[in-house]
């Protein structure tokens, strides 16, 4: 729970910044995933979501919760920072739905609330991953299903800090991801995928797929300078991981 604190003092710092600098790219169509906004149309991560019960976890302006909304899902936004809350309630569009404050690491629901708990870089890489995911599977009803994406380890593990790009050479101990921090004593998470496996299968979830999303040539990347700038081309930047609770 140490994190919970500087993250929102974090969030809500930036969020206006953050805002005006990337929900361009994020709310630029339905259902873009991660950092070279690769459409779920490609990816078929998520699904149909009509008349289902859906929470994403760490919501900021609710780009990807509005759209399900609009596509029929009862959709709830969950975040921790006020400031990403009143941006996506800025945002709204006719589908309405509910924004409720709170922490990926104590969720505000009860057992079985949700058909599916989902987040694109949210809660899933904001929360400890050992706190957030048990609380993510609590959520779920039986047959219901976890969708998260998050930066790769091979992202992580090839980070240059000081020259703040990912590059092609190994700057952190793979064994040694964990807790990674970032600005202003703000806190994200990454897990070796052995841990990521432990992690998810010992919250009693059942791993159906890792996609490894790869951008097509020339897409840029709107979050991160990269060398060589096709980075994502030859190692994977992120990992869509599809479980459910059986
Ligand atoms: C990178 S944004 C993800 C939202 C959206 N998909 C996007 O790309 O902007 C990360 C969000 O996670 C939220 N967040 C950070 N820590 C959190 C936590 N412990 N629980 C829930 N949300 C958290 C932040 O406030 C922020 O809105």
């Amino acid at each position: 729970m140490d994190s919970i604190p500087a993250n929102r003092q974090y969030w809500n710092q930036i969020s206006r910044g953050y805002q005006h600098e990337h929900d361009p790219q994020i709310g630029a169509a339905p259902r873009l995933w991660g950092m070279y906004s690769i459409p779920d149309a490609h990816l078929h991560a998520l699904g149909d979501v009509k008349g289902k019960r859906v929470l994403e976890l760490g919501c900021g302006a609710g780009q990807w919760s509005r759209s399900l909304a609009a596509e029929g899902a009862t959709v709830v936004g969950l975040d921790l920072s006020e400031a990403q809350l009143a941006a996506a309630a800025r945002a709204m569009g006719a589908a309405r739905y509910p924004l409720v404050q709170g922490a990926a690491e104590l969720l505000p629901f009860a057992a079985g609330s949700f058909d599916l708990v989902f987040c694109d870089h949210g809660g899933l890489s904001w929360a400890p991953p050992h706190l957030a995911v048990p609380q993510a599977a609590r959520v779920l009803r039986r047959g219901g299903r976890l969708v998260f994406n998050t930066a790769s380890p091979w992202f992580e593990v090839c980070y240059d800090e000081d020259a703040r790009r990912v590059t092609t050479t190994l700057h952190h101990d793979y064994f040694g991801l964990n807790t990674i921090a970032e600005d202003q004593g703000a806190a994200s998470y990454q897990l070796t995928y052995g841990d990521w496996i432990k992690t998810l299968r010992g919250a009693g979830l059942i791993i159906d797929d890792l996609i490894e999303p790869r951008p097509d040539p020339g897409t840029p990347n709107g979050y991160n300078e990269t060398d060589p700038p096709d980075w994502a081309r030859h190692w994977p930047a992120e990992m869509l991981w599809i479980t459910h609770k059986p």
